[in-house]
């Protein structure tokens, strides 16, 4: 069923765990994380890059939407990564309102100013602002940051950006990055737990691709609620591509789809699980 953001991360708060938030395509994608979530009785969210929904527009956010509204697990789908009003408002006219205001790449005050705008738009629509403060190094579709460029969220300036700008979720920055790690990932859990004491709405994990149980353990019991994850599940989706085409120059293409499909659920299933998910729908 579909369900405000807002709502799926209180339950999360509520219950000790996290949820799951995988970035989608097409129709394969949807398919494999309803699949998954259904089989987990696990709520999940749908998620779109803002490159995925130029690509597929209105009938992309309509697929969603309706993918949620049509499961026994309760759904939602959000943008993810939002940098231009531009993105924002095709989201919103294509009836979503569940938003990420990206402006960790902006100065301060002007990350407060735009996440504060976009906040207020959307809560008159009674949706859900997920926002970063700190900037995070790595690679998603077209939004590359180099290491150099990233930053760690700063606990006290967070309490600030939350009461200025009235946000529903904040990602944080604490060493996790988008895209592969270089390496064992090393996150920052002293800093996690100290911008957690200091505010009381949900975190975000972005970059949730390769961490360990442990980390996804401690990063739940210091208030993360929102862990996304993208790279694991593409990853599956094009090595399925690959093995297919490698067993058959023209394989059946509605068989290449299922193994696709096949291929991400597992993925997607794994991650409600090791998110304390499963049994929560
Ligand atoms: P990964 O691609 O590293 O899983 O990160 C996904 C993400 O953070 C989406 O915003």
């Amino acid at each position: 069923m579909l369900t405000p953001t807002k709502t799926m991360l209180h339950m999360a708060r509520d219950g000790g765990y996290a949820v799951g938030a995988f970035n989608v395509y097409n129709l394969e994608g949807v398919l494999a994380v309803v699949a998954a979530a259904e089989d987990e009785f696990g709520p999940a969210i749908l998620q779109l890059h803002p490159e995925a929904l130029r690509h597929g527009g209105k009938p992309l956010v309509e697929m969603c939407l309706a993918a949620a509204r049509n499961s026994f697990i309760p759904m939602s789908v959000h943008l993810d990564h939002s940098a231009s009003d531009e993105d924002i408002r095709l989201a919103l006219d294509a009836g979503l309102v569940s938003i990420m205001a990206d402006g960790s790449s902006m100065a301060y005050d002007d990350n407060v100013a735009f996440t504060g705008g976009v906040t207020a738009l959307v809560h008159s629509k009674d949706g859900t602002v997920e926002a970063e403060l700190g900037r995070l190094a790595g690679t998603e579709d077209d939004l590359t940051v180099p290491e150099n460029l990233a930053k760690l969220t700063d606990p006290d300036q967070a309490a600030d950006f939350v009461d200025r700008t009235g946000i529903d979720a904040l990602a944080v920055c604490i060493g996790n990055v988008h895209g592969t790690y270089s390496g064992e990932p090393v996150l920052d859990f002293p800093r996690l737990q100290a911008i957690e004491a200091r505010i009381d709405i949900p975190l975000v994990l972005h970059g949730a691709s390769g961490l360990s149980q442990e980390m996804i353990g401690r990063s739940i019991a210091f208030g993360v609620r929102k862990f996304n994850v993208n790279t694991e599940v593409r990853q599956a989706y094009m090595s399925s591509l690959t093995a297919r085409l490698g067993e058959s120059p023209q394989p059946d293409l509605s068989s290449v789809m299922g193994s696709a499909v096949d291929a991400m659920k597992s993925v997607v299933a794994s991650k409600i699980r090791l998110f304390g998910t499963s049994g929560k729908g």
